[in-house]
């Protein structure tokens, strides 16, 4: 099986030297950065906006993967696409027009994508599944880094990973399956089995510096 696509998430890592951390990652073979963006009203949480990306943006290559835990979603769009994010990917619940706002972020030149919180349940991608480039599954309930994997995911994964596959077998475009949340290298393995394509993974991957600040050797053990 290939590679899965590694998405290191920035929420862990060290804020005063992020644009040295961005490039540490990309150094060791990561696929995407993952950035978290936290309002205190969606998640009970704050953290980094455009700015901050568009002041990382010059760091790396790789596409920024940019995930948005806020409400409401729209007015941030086109700032996050002109700040160089890749990917957009929004909770639906914080949309009052989920397929609007998929357009919009398609619109402006990203991927467009949404997020599922545990308890959310796969029945919104239904109607959506033209208009989607990926589908983020949560693995813990969104706001922190650091918490446990809720293994009940898997399940769930399996079950999108069916729905994609009947999606594109029947001529749809592709559409990437990503986790987030408690991704660790005793737990990847599964993830990956289960049918994800990209997994996201903070805390596993900040908290293992080399002794040069590099992640060459967490990142390889988490790809293989
Ligand atoms: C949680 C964020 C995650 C988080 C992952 O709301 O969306 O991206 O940073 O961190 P770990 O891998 O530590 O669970
Ligand atoms: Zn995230």
């Amino acid at each position: 099986s290939p590679a899965v696509r590694l998405a290191p998430s920035i929420l862990s890592a060290d804020f005063a030297r992020l644009g040295e951390e961005v490039r540490a990652i990309e150094a060791a073979g990561a696929d995407f950065v993952h950035f978290d963006v936290m309002d205190n009203h969606y998640v009970p949480n704050l953290t980094i906006g455009p700015q901050v990306c568009e002041a990382l943006r010059p760091h790396v290559q790789i596409p920024i993967d940019m995930h948005l835990m806020v409400e409401p979603v729209d007015a941030l769009v086109p700032l996050f696409a002109k700040a160089g994010a890749d990917c957009i990917t929004f909770h639906p619940e914080a949309s009052r027009h989920v397929d609007r706002t998929l357009q919009l972020i398609r619109a402006h030149g990203c991927k467009a994508g949404i997020a599922l919180n545990p308890a959310t349940p796969l029945a919104w991608m239904d109607h959506l599944m033209d208009k989607l480039d990926l589908v983020l599954l949560m693995s813990v309930n969104p706001g922190f880094g650091g918490q446990t994997f809720m293994a009940h995911t898997l399940h769930k994964l399996r079950e999108a990973r069916r729905r994609i596959e009947a999606h594109t077998a029947t001529g749809g475009q592709p559409i990437w399956l990503e986790v987030d949340g408690g991704v660790k290298l005793d737990n990847i393995g599964a993830i990956v089995q289960a049918g994800a394509d990209i997994c996201v993974a903070g805390s596993a991957i900040f908290s293992a510096a080399d002794a040069a600040g590099g992640y060459h050797g967490v990142i390889r053990a988490l790809q293989q």
